[in-house]
């Protein structure tokens, strides 16, 4: 790896990268084994803004696995896996991991997978979820991995948009209190999509046997048994690794493509250069794989440079106390820690004084980073006291892959703001635009936008939707990403996040579209209108609120509507909406041309202070809503 790089502070290593930014990911890219090396860094023509390496090939699979089983490595741990929810634990060195990768891979090639088919796979936090993820990149398959706590009716609009010709699951998750079977929720989604896979792969988890559909559905432990281990398929750099689902400004998600090539230089650059882990080192995202955290930095991020991935099937605190996270630490050695800041906040409330903390050796931990969600300064100073080490917070989207502002371990740190997401990655260009894309002087607040090209990992587009990528993220400001965060940028050149300025939410650091919601309130019978809006919460930093205008004649109780409201989300979206609340109110505050005034009503739901905007339709709406919404 190219040490010397790194190590020339944060100031001069981004001055070299827009000194010569082409030149600059050229030499990262040396860094990855390629069937065929890159002649061409970038081609501005292809694709709605260009393409990264476009004539080179490789294989992701065999830069995460095999290339270090051929260096020498095969005997190191490449996953640990740690589920206090079954009292299990399990270490794969990167010989098993590679050979259990190459045998479900041919279990999929038999299946007829092949390179470009998509696989869907919706799996709980075990080891097979990260090996079935290794085995279509080994395919050049592409997979499309969907979170556990998303319903039936999610899982069915993926299947739909990505027609899969598999899909692999398990027969259940388990989640503190509750067995989850995942099961039901596949047969119920394949029913609902048009398409409908040819093949599902099941692993059948000891806590919940499922039973299974004759000539579609294979055991997986048989099937993988009697298995021959495949290949490494070479790929184009820009054939698409996966794709990863995402809450968009409407119900329907959108697919967030990642390319092969640029993916694999940027997240093995970014292990060295932003979390300053090496091959041997253990690395930690306490996140799960249906997250772009979970594929970036459980899988990819961490086994591209050779380190020890863990994959944690438990939860900040219950499983069984809020020492859990440092339990696993001093256990396995964790050199960095990436976690949401909603799990600190958990881990906060339950143990504010570090009493847990304090049962654990965590000498070797050198830092933890934080993303997701905004981190309120609290959070993060409480662990800088407690833990003494960097607490780095990190900006970043699933459309990037990995972070667009952070602190770099391998540049050498700069002071933290509480507060900011730090400074641009190199190979970022960050500014904050007014409506008419004009640069904003420091410390004002506006739009967050990158300039094109966006660099190496970045989506080149939406799956089988350019127009839909440009009208998302190209078209507001020409020449410009828009990252639809709002944010200001101050004098030293930090970043801070402040909101989002579409209809997302961040609960519990999980992405999640109000607009979705709505759509599922609006289909009640007795819901004649409604708007759903992200309200502050100390736990979760937002939570879903909704606020229902009933059809007249309706004379429903709230508490039985709320009940079915919540069951109707829970149903459609799934629990980790978190969809808890509903109120029943006369009317929506609107503009005269009709539009619901969100932003005011969620002040009001936060008992912010509110100016009553004058495009409003009738002042005395808000009056009327406050009295029912305001905190008292
Ligand atoms: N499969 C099925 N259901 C799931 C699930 C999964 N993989 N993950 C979560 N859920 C369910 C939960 O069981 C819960 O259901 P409930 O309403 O019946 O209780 C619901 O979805 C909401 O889950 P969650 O947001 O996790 O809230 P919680 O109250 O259960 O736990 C925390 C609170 C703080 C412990 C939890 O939110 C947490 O660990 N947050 C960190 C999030 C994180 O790491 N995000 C990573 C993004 S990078
Ligand atoms: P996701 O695509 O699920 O990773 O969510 C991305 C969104 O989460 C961003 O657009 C931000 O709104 C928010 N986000 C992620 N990281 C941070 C951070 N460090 N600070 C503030 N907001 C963040």
């Amino acid at each position: 790896m190219t040490g010397s790089i790194q190590k020339t502070g944060y100031d001069e290593a981004y001055a070299a990268w827009r000194a010569d930014p082409f030149g600059w990911w050229a030499e990262r890219a040396r860094a990855l084994a390629w069937d065929r090396p890159p002649r061409t860094v970038f081609d501005p023509s292809l694709g709605p803004y260009g393409r990264w390496f476009p004539d080179g090939m490789l294989n992701t699979c065999h830069n995460a696995l095999d290339r270090h089983v051929e260096a020498g490595r095969g005997g190191q741990a490449a996953l640990i896996w740690d589920s206090p929810m079954t009292g299990r634990k399990q270490t794969l060195t990167y010989a098993e991991l590679t050979g259990r990768v190459a045998r479900v891979a041919g279990v999929l090639a038999a299946l007829g997978v092949r390179r470009g088919d998509r696989v869907i796979i919706y799996m709980p936090m075990v080891p097979e979820a990260v090996i079935a993820m290794l085995a279509c990149a080994r395919l050049g398959a592409i997979h499309s991995v969907v979170f556990g706590g998303f319903a039936a009716a999610e899982l069915a609009a993926r299947i739909a948009d990505a027609a899969p010709k598999a899909i692999l699951s398990a027969s259940c998750g388990l989640e503190p209190g509750r067995t989850v079977a995942y099961k039901p929720l596949l047969d119920a989604a394949i029913a609902l999509s048009p398409h409908k896979p040819e093949a599902c792969l099941i692993l059948q988890r000891a806590d919940l046997e499922a039973p299974m559909t004759p000539g579609r559905d294979h055991d997986w432990a048989d099937a993988e048994a009697n298995a021959s281990p495949h290949a490494c398929v070479p790929v184009a750099a820009t054939d698409p690794l996966y794709i990863l689902y995402t809450s968009g400004t409407t119900g329907r998600p959108k697919g967030i493509v990642r390319d092969t090539g640029g993916h694999a230089v940027a997240l093995l650059n970014s292990m060295s250069m932003l979390y300053g882990v090496g091959a041997g080192d253990v690395f930690w995202a306490a996140s799960d794989v249906g997250w772009v955290v979970g594929h970036s930095y459980i899988v990819y991020g961490p086994l591209l440079a050779g380190c020890t991935t863990i994959v944690y099937e438990g939860k900040p605190v219950g499983t069984p106390d809020a020492g859990a996270f440092w339990r696993v630490c001093d256990e396995h050695r964790v050199k960095a820690l990436f976690t949401a800041p909603t799990a600190l906040r958990a881990i906060k409330r339950e143990d504010p004084d570090g009493a847990l903390m304090r049962r654990y050796d965590l000498s070797r931990l050198e830092a933890l980073f934080l993303a997701g969600e905004r981190c309120d300064p609290d959070t993060i100073l409480w662990a800088s006291r407690l833990l003494g080490r960097p607490v780095i917070d990190h900006w970043w989207q699933t459309e990037t892959g990995w972070a667009i502002t952070g602190n770099f371990r391998g540049l050498g740190l700069f002071p933290v703001k509480p507060g900011s997401g730090g400074k641009p990655s190199p190979g970022f260009e960050v500014a904050v635009l007014d409506e008419a894309s004009r640069p904003l002087p420091p410390g004002t607040i506006g739009d967050l936008a990158l300039k094109l090209p966006l660099p190496p990992s970045c989506l080149p587009t939406l799956w089988n939707n350019d127009t839909g990528f440009r009208e998302a993220y190209l078209d507001r400001h020409l020449g410009w990403y828009t990252t639809a965060d709002a944010g200001m940028i101050d004098e030293e050149g930090y970043v801070s996040v402040m909101s989002r300025t579409d209809d997302i939410i961040n609960v519990a650091g999980h992405r999640l579209s109000t607009g979705a919601m709505e759509e599922v309130l609006a289909a009640h019978p007795d819901v004649a209108e409604c708007a759903v809006v992200g309200v502050h919460d100390a736990l979760k930093g937002q939570v879903p609120l909704g606020l229902v205008v009933v059809k007249a004649g309706v004379a429903k109780d709230e508490a039985t509507l709320e009940r079915e409201l919540v069951a109707m989300v829970r149903d459609r979206i799934g629990p980790v909406a978190s969809f808890k609340s509903a109120r029943i109110v006369p009317r929506l505050p609107k503009t005269r041309s009709g539009k619901v005034l969100q932003a005011t009503i969620r002040k009001i739901a936060d008992g912010q202070p509110y100016a009553v905007p004058p495009t409003i339709d009738d002042p005395a709406s808000l009056e009327e809503i406050s009295a029912l919404i305001a905190p008292r």
